[in-house]
C-alpha cells in the first residue's frame, strides 16, 4: 500500500516537474536573505524575467548593504534597471571559470549593452585575475581601478545561470542616467528604425498616431508589420475607407504592456487599440513554446523581433500584417465571394475542419486555420495549445482520484 502510494506520488511529481526545468533566479535568490534587496529590485524593473527567459548567463549579486548604497542616489527605477543590467553577463562565469581565465583578463557583454540603450562600450564589464587569487570586476574603460571583487559562487547550474555575489555595486555614470521614460520617447522613429519604416510612416499619416502616443503611459503594446509585409500590403490599406485605414492601425496596439514572456504565458484573445463596444477588433495570442503568434480568421502573424521592451512600452516586429475580420469581411467586393478571396496574406480556404476537432498536441498553425468564416473557427483557434496542458492536468486529476480508490 504504502509503496503504490510512493509509486503514485512520484507519478505526480514527474507530470510537475516536467514542466518548469527553467531556472528562476527570483527563487534562487529567495533562499539567501541577504540578497532580499537585490531579488526585489530584479523583479520590479522585469530583469528577473529576461534572466529567466537567456541561457548561458551569469548574474553578479550584491548584498543588502551593497544596494543601500546603489538606494542612496534616489535613481528612477529605469536608471535601477540600467545599473543592475550591467550586472547580468551574458556568458556563463562560475568560480572555476573566473580563477581560469585565459591571458588573466576578460571583457563580458551585459544585458545593458544588449538592451541598446549602451553607447560605445558602455556595457561591457572586465574581469581580471588579481595577486592571490583575487577577480576584479570594473566596468570597461575605468583605467585601471578596480572597483568590485568576487566573494562568492551563490548558485551554479552549468552552464544555464551561475548566481555569484560580488563585493560592491559596480558604478558608470552613463549607465545610471536613465533611459527617458517612454512617452517621450517617438514611436515612429524607433519603428522606422528598427525595420517597420512603412509602417511607421503609415502611422504619421493618420490619427491612430495620436491614439498611440496617449496610450502609451497606461501601458502598450505595438505589433508593426515588417516593412516587406507592409509594402505587400499597402494597395489594399489605401482601398480601406478612413475610418477602416484608423481601425487597422489601431488593430496593431494592445492597450496594455506584455513582456515577451508575459506574452509567451497567456495565450487566449485580447482586445486592440481599435476594440470599441460591438466592434470586437481582437486577435488571439497563440504559442508553441517558443513562437508567439497572433491569429485572426484571416492571418497568423508571428512575433520576429522585440524592438523594444521597457514598461508601460513593448514593441514586437511580425511578419504579416493583421487582418481584422470586421474590415476585410465586409470589404467592397462586387463579387458575392467572401472576402478572404481578396487577401494575398491568408491561407487558401479549406474545406476539412467542422467535423474533426484537432489533435491535442498539435499547436494549430496550419492552412486548416483558414477562413471559412463562421463560429466553428473561433473554437478550434483557442483550443490548439490548451489540450496538451489539459490532458497532463487530466491525467494528474485521475491518478488523485486513483489514490484515493486505493485508500
Ligand atoms: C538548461 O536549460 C535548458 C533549456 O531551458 C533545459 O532544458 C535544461 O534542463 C537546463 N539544464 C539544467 C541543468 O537545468
Ligand atoms: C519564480 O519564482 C517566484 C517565487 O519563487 C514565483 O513567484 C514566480 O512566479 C516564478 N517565475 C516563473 C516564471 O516561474
Ligand atoms: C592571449 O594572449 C595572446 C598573446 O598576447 C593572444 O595571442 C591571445 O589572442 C590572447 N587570448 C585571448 C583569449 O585573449
Ligand atoms: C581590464 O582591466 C585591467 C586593469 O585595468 C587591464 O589591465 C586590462 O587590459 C583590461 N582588459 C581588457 C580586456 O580590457
Ligand atoms: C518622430 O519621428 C518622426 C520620424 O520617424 C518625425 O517625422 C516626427 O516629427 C517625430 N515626432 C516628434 C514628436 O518628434
Ligand atoms: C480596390 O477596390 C477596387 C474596387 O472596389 C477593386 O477592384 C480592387 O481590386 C481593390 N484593390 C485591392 C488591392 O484590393
Ligand atoms: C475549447 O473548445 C470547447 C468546445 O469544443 C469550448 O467549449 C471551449 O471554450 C474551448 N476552450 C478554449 C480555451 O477556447
Amino acid at each position: 500500500m504504502q509503496l503504490r502510494l510512493a509509486a503514485i506520488v512520484a507519478v505526480v511529481v514527474l507530470f510537475f516537474s516536467a514542466t518548469s526545468d527553467a531556472h528562476n533566479i527570483t527563487s534562487i535568490l529567495a533562499k539567501f536573505p541577504e540578497f532580499s534587496t537585490f531579488n526585489h529590485y530584479l523583479t520590479e524593473t522585469h530583469l528577473a524575467e529576461d534572466i529567466n527567459n537567456r541561457e548561458t548567463i551569469t548574474v553578479c549579486a550584491v548584498d543588502n548593504s551593497g544596494m543601500s548604497d546603489l538606494l542612496a542616489k534616489h535613481l528612477p527605477i529605469s536608471g535601477i534597471k540600467n545599473v543592475l543590467s550591467l550586472h547580468v553577463l551574458l556568458d556563463y562565469f562560475d568560480a572555476k571559470k573566473l580563477h581560469q581565465i585565459t591571458n588573466g583578463t576578460a571583457l563580458a557583454a551585459t544585458m545593458y549593452q544588449a538592451t541598446g540603450s549602451a553607447a560605445g562600450s558602455s556595457g561591457f564589464v572586465n574581469i581580471t585575475d588579481m595577486k592571490g587569487g583575487k577577480v576584479g570586476f570594473s566596468p570597461k574603460d575605468s583605467s585601471g581601478v578596480i572597483h568590485a571583487t568576487f566573494v562568492k559562487s551563490v548558485q551554479a547550474i552549468p552552464y544555464n545561470i551561475s548566481v555569484i555575489q560580488i563585493s560592491n555595486i559596480l558604478p558608470s555614470y552613463e549607465v545610471e542616467a536613465p533611459t527617458p521614460a517612454p512617452s517621450q520617447q517617438n514611436l515612429t522613429a524607433i519603428m522606422s528604425s528598427h525595420g517597420c519604416k512603412v509602417f511607421a510612416e503609415t502611422l504619421l499619416a493618420n490619427p491612430a498616431e495620436k491614439t498611440y502616443e496617449d496610450a502609451v503611459d497606461g501601458g502598450l503594446t505595438i505589433f508593426c508589420p515588417g516593412d516587406d509585409a507592409m509594402k505587400n500590403f499597402l494597395p489594399k490599406y489605401k482601398n480601406l475607407t478612413a475610418a477602416g485605414k484608423q481601425d487597422l492601425l489601431e488593430f496593431h496596439g494592445m492597450p496594455v504592456y506584455q513582456s515577451l514572456s508575459g506574452l509567451k504565458s497567456s495565450n487566449g484573445l485580447t482586445n486592440s487599440l481599435a476594440t470599441d463596444g460591438a466592434s470586437k477588433y481582437d486577435f488571439t495570442v497563440q504559442n508553441d513554446g517558443t513562437e508567439v503568434t497572433l491569429k485572426t480568421k484571416l492571418v497568423t502573424a508571428k512575433i520576429i523581433d522585440t524592438i523594444i521592451d521597457e514598461q508601460p512600452l513593448a514593441i514586437f516586429s511580425l511578419n504579416k500584417v493583421l487582418l481584422p475580420e470586421e474590415l476585410f469581411k465586409l470589404a467592397p467586393t462586387p463579387a458575392p465571394a467572401p472576402a478572404p478571396e481578396a487577401d494575398a496574406d491568408a491561407p487558401a480556404p479549406s474545406k476539412k475542419k467542422h467535423k474533426s476537432p484537432p489533435a491535442p498536441a498539435a499547436p494549430s498553425d496550419s492552412p486548416a486555420d483558414a477562413p471559412d468564416g463562421d463560429a466553428a473557427d473561433q473554437t478550434a483557434d483557442g483550443n490548439g495549445s490548451v489540450g496538451y496542458n489539459g490532458g497532463r492536468f487530466v491525467a494528474v486529476i485521475l491518478t488523485i482520484w486513483f489514490v484515493f480508490l486505493q485508500l
